[in-house]
């Protein structure tokens, strides 16, 4: 059997407070319950609580998609920690290739907010990937330690055997362009042997290792069989029931 398997909807800055919520009832009257397998989704914030409230009981996890690491104070436009839990989520998606290329988030701040998650109660999706260019410069493998590394660095084992991963190569964001199952899978393995060395086989055999990068309802059979695949992060896909069902109930 897989480790804990989880397939998740990143719904970014898309849909409207009424859009959202007939896409995740109609996610809810369509998601089949398997015993390993978790559903989540991530809305935008403003809606976070209101689809929070409607998976309440169900299958489907909600989960925020940015926070702040601070606890509380004068920072304007940001949402703190005990704001996500309050309204209801168990997941924060942490260090998007978004939030990484086009708002500048560093490793350390990362870092930080990883920290914050496990101090609130909060699993961390942590996003990891390279860029097209440091693939073709043979860089994928260091590029994946050095953001695996500081993602977790002062994170105990125990800890991080709560945490999930997400591998999402840039150049297949979005782009139509997905990973091939392979190469995926390589740096699946890579990323686990990371995580080996920072906390053990046990450790790490714990940790789901979920696939990012132009996903979709036909390719998604040759991704889940690969061993270290654990799952996948949706982002197109995710946004209409039909196309994100299909992925969810794929076996
Ligand atoms: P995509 O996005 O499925 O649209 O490529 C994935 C993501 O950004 O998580």
């Amino acid at each position: 059997m897989k480790r804990r398997e989880i397939f998740a909807g990143n719904w970014k800055m898309y849909k409207t407070r009424e859009t959202a919520k007939s896409l995740v009832k109609s996610l809810l009257q369509g998601a089949a319950l398997t015993e390993n397998r978790e559903v989540v989704v991530f809305p935008p914030s403003p809606y976070a609580a209101e689809i929070a409230s409607l998976c309440g009981g169900s299958v489907i996890s909600v989960g925020m998609q940015n926070m702040y690491f601070q606890k509380e104070g004068a920072f304007t436009g940001e949402v703190a920690p005990a704001m996500v839990r309050d309204c209801g989520c168990k997941y924060i998606l942490i260090g998007h290739s978004e939030r990484r290329h086009v708002f500048g988030e560093t490793d350390a701040e990362v870092n930080k907010k990883v920290k914050a998650a496990f101090e609130h109660s909060l699993v961390p999706m942590i996003c990891v990937g390279e860029l097209l260019e440091e693939r073709e410069k043979a860089k994928t493998e260091t590029v994946l330690e050095a953001q695996v590394k500081e993602a977790f660095n002062g994170i105990d084992a125990g800890r991080a055997g709560t945490a999930v991963v997400a591998y999402e190569p840039v150049w297949a964001i979005g782009t139509g362009k997905v990973a091939t199952p392979e190469i995926a899978e390589e740096a699946h393995r890579y990323i686990r042997s990371v995580l080996e060395v920072l906390y053990g086989k046990p450790a790490a055999d714990d940790i789901p290792i979920l696939y990012g990068g132009s996903v979709k309802a036909d390719n998604i059979a040759g991704l889940y069989a690969m061993e270290n695949i654990d799952g996948v992060l949706v982002g197109g896909a995710s946004l209409e029931a039909d196309s994100f069902l299909k992925i969810i109930n794929t076996r």
